[in-house]
């Protein structure tokens, strides 16, 4: 009879953990998994949800091709010892909810979750989702206490992506050969950078004029909205989970890639005590460098603009949450 040993096929112990079992969590996960980056744990508030989703999941291993475990928990004893722990646990915007709503509910589900997480996983690195993205990275990292280097929020690899679909839709050519850059807060006030933003190496403001650039720059603005009024039931998750999983697979992989991300600043820019969009090196330790783009006046009042905004909404999240 023949036999096999009992060690596991995946030597490969990588640990992520998705805290908040929704739609871009568990799509996220099934993306870690298809692409063989770690075994990941699915934790939710709802009891058996996140359970049958893992288990789900767990059933397309032998079709996606991949030895990925996928735990479904409600307990943080489960996600102990992750290498990254992902926060998309919240609510997303809902219609006829405004904004401060929204910051209330998240601000204490992302407070929680944080303080939950740190003490199983106080070594991991922490990619916050939630929205309003810039303002809950700035409570996760307080909440935690990390160093700076080892909190971010996704937002910019997202709208960057979404604002080099449009370019590419405009000029008929490969998404591939084209690359974007958006910056500044994951909101209205987010801030394209036309000028860094190519196709084949060329960039865009020599392929277009200024009005096509700034009817595809706000519809990059205008990017999640579009997707809520189409859906009515939710919004975008797909395009969330990859850029999310880019970032995971950078720092997994240690690929030092230059990705925008929420960051927290120190001088760059002009700005200081803050996360918000920025390009970054991003790799094992996490953001390794905050890169610092030469901007013009307009680009730079824009960016500052945004971080204003940022700004007001976290001392209404503190107001909120009763620590200011
Ligand atoms: P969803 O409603 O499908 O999932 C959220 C999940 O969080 C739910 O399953 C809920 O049970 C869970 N949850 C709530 N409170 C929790 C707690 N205390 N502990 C653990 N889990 C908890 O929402 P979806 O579509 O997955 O979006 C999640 C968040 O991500 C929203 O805030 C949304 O606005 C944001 N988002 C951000 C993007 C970005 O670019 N940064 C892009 C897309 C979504
Ligand atoms: C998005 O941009 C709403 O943040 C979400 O799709």
């Amino acid at each position: 009879m023949a036999s096999f040993s009992n060690l596991p096929i995946a030597c490969n112990d990588h640990r992520v953990s998705i805290i908040g079992g929704g739609k871009v969590g568990s799509t996220l996960a099934h993306r870690i998994a298809q692409k063989n980056l770690a075994n990941v744990v699915l934790l939710d508030v709802v009891e058996g949800m996140p359970q049958g989703i893992a288990l789900d999941l767990m059933q397309a291993q032998g079709l996606d091709y991949h030895n990925r475990e996928i735990k479904g928990t409600n307990d943080y004893a489960d996600t102990a010892s992750s290498d990254i722990v992902v926060i998309t646990a919240g609510i997303p915007r809902k219609p006829g909810m405004n904004r401060d709503d929204l910051i209330k509910i998240n601000a204490k589900i992302v407070v929680e979750v944080a303080q939950k997480a740190i003490v199983h996983s106080p070594d991991a690195l922490y990619i916050v989702v939630t929205n309003p993205l810039d303002v809950m990275t700035y409570l996760a990292w307080q909440t935690t206490g990390l160093p700076t280097n080892r909190v971010m929020g996704m937002a910019g690899v997202l709208d960057s992506a979404r604002f080099q679909t449009f370019i590419a839709m405009e000029l008929g050519v490969s998404v591939t050969d084209v690359r974007a850059l958006v910056i500044g807060s994951h909101g209205d006030s987010m801030v394209p950078l036309p000028r860094y933003s190519t196709v084949g190496g060329i960039p865009i403001t020599e392929l277009m004029d200024a009005e096509t650039i700034k009817r595809l720059s706000d519809r990059t603005r205008n990017g999640g909205a579009e997707i809520v009024s189409l859906m009515r039931t939710g919004g975008a998750y797909t395009a969330p989970a990859s850029a999310a999983c880019s970032m995971v697979e950078a720092i997994l992989h240690n690929q030092s890639r230059v990705l925008p991300a929420a960051a927290y600043l120190q001088g760059e820019y002009g700005l200081n005590d803050i996360f918000i969009g920025v390009p970054t090196r991003l790799g094992c330790r996490g953001i390794e460098t905050v890169i610092e783009l030469d901007l013009t006046d307009t680009e730079r009042a824009a960016l500052h603009e945004s971080a204003e905004s940022v700004r007001q909404n976290i001392e209404l999240a503190w107001a909120m949450l009763g620590n200011n």
